[in-house]
């Protein structure tokens, strides 16, 4: 790999730089915690986490963590890096108010922002076409302080995951540090989120149909299967981080249970590698205390302090799935059963005509006892449980098929 100028620079000063960065790493991550804190914490329950358990996304696990990777990180392909604040002449903090056919140059490239993709409290997202190239469109993903550790999950998804199953996790080409910012640049991906397809459905008073709900549940733990399996954690799983997939060519009737032919191309693509967790830079069997601090999204475990590890990204599974077949959040509350005892259940009551017996054993297993270790067995199951519903009538597959059609002509928008 060529060094580029902008390395040799970090080169130069890697003291300062580390010093800096750390400085801004911890900046950012304290205020994530303080900005998305549903409740006051105080400091008798923050003191808690550190003794009884290593909080991921802590100031100090971060901490230690950015130094750990630090050399890594430096040497990655698409890593560049300088020490001085971003001087473009189009001043990134104008793109907020409006971005359209603004042009923007970043280590010597032109990109032509096309529009606004997404806005979060840290971060802006800007689709833009590259050199003027209409066929080469990115994501742009513009972060105040500079935040690597995006970008380092994303190139450990690129040693991990199989080829195969590599565009159902988003793809990092670079990312650009700057003393002030950092311009993380993605792969565009242009069909909205699982939260647009749940949210045209609400408009109409409407929930997403039996057999599509089905269909993504199969991607979801497929893909939450592939990840815990290579030592991986999302930490966010949510519908706004999972960008919609269609299939290149036309749907075919055969292929869908093996994923080949244009059901490869189908599915999800989960983006926002922000509150990823590598487990190869914890002990095995660690297990983590910390909040999300994610309303709607935080697991049994975070609730009750209990530690927690894949069940971070189970229950936002389950949250996800509930949205798509309720229309609204999930509200988990203790059922009792026939045999007196008490078992995690969502508040909402399954419709008569849904499957129940499948989603009863799917919340079950994902809200009750879901293990600390290896979840795969159990993931691999439920996924088996929904895939034999699928191949017990071949009209359900030609069902999806339409349905999923009619989602793309309808919500598509190029
Ligand atoms: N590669 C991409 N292609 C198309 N749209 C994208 C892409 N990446 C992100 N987006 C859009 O931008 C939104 C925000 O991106 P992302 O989730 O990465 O940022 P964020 O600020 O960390 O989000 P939040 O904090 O709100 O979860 C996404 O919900 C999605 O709608
Ligand atoms: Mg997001």
């Amino acid at each position: 790999m060529m060094l580029s100028p902008s390395i040799s620079l970090a080169f130069a000063e890697p003291i300062e730089w580390l010093k800096k960065a750390h400085a801004l790493f911890l900046n950012r991550i304290s205020e994530i915690q303080n900005a998305a804190s549903t409740q006051k914490v105080d400091d008798k329950e923050s003191k808690k986490f550190e003794d009884n358990g290593i909080n991921p996304w802590g100031t100090s696990t971060m901490d230690s963590l950015l130094k750990k990777i630090y050399p890594l990180i430096m040497k990655f392909d698409g890593y560049r890096s300088s020490t001085k604040p971003y001087t473009g002449k189009v001043a990134l903090s104008t793109l907020k108010n409006s971005s359209r056919n603004k042009v923007i140059e970043i280590g010597g490239k032109k990109y032509h922002i096309k529009g606004c993709a997404g806005q979060g409290g840290f971060a802006q997202v800007y689709k833009a076409n590259v050199d003027s190239d209409p066929d080469n469109v990115v994501a742009l993903k513009i972060q105040k302080p500079a935040f690597p550790w995006e970008f380092y999950i994303y190139r450990q998804l690129d040693k991990r995951i199989l080829d195969r199953e590599r565009s159902s996790y988003g793809f990092a080409h670079r990312i650009h540090i700057y003393s002030d910012c950092s311009i993380l640049i993605c792969d565009y991906l242009a069909n909205g989120t699982l939260q647009d397809v749940i949210n045209s459905y609400v408009v109409l008073g409407k929930s997403m149909e039996e057999v599509l709900c089905i269909y993504y549940t199969i991607e979801m733990l497929h893909m939450v299967e592939t990840l815990h399996g290579f030592g991986l954690i999302h930490g966010d799983f949510k519908p706004d981080n999972l960008l919609i997939r269609y299939a290149r060519g036309d749907l075919t009737e055969d292929g869908f249970f093996s994923r080949i032919g244009p059901w490869c191309d189908q599915g999800l693509c989960l983006v926002d590698w922000g509150r990823g967790i590598d487990l190869h830079l914890f002990p095995d069997h660690i297990l983590f205390k910390g909040d999300c601090r994610t309303s709607g999204f935080r697991c049994i475990e975070m609730l009750e302090d209990k530690p927690w590890k894949f069940q971070v990204d189970a229950y936002g599974l389950c949250a996800i799935v509930h949205m798509m077949l309720h229309s609204s959040y999930m509200e988990v509350v203790k059922k009792e059963q026939s045999d007196g005892s008490y078992m995690y259940l969502p508040k909402l009551p399954f419709k008569r005509y849904w499957n129940i017996e499948l989603w009863k054993t799917f919340f079950t297993k994902m809200l009750n006892q879901y293990p600390h270790d290896d979840d795969r067995s159990l993931l691999q199951d439920l996924k088996k449980s929904f895939q034999d519903y699928m191949s017990s009538n071949p009209q359900l597959i030609k069902k999806l098929k339409e349905l999923l059609s009619k989602q793309r002509a309808s919500l598509c928008s190029a």
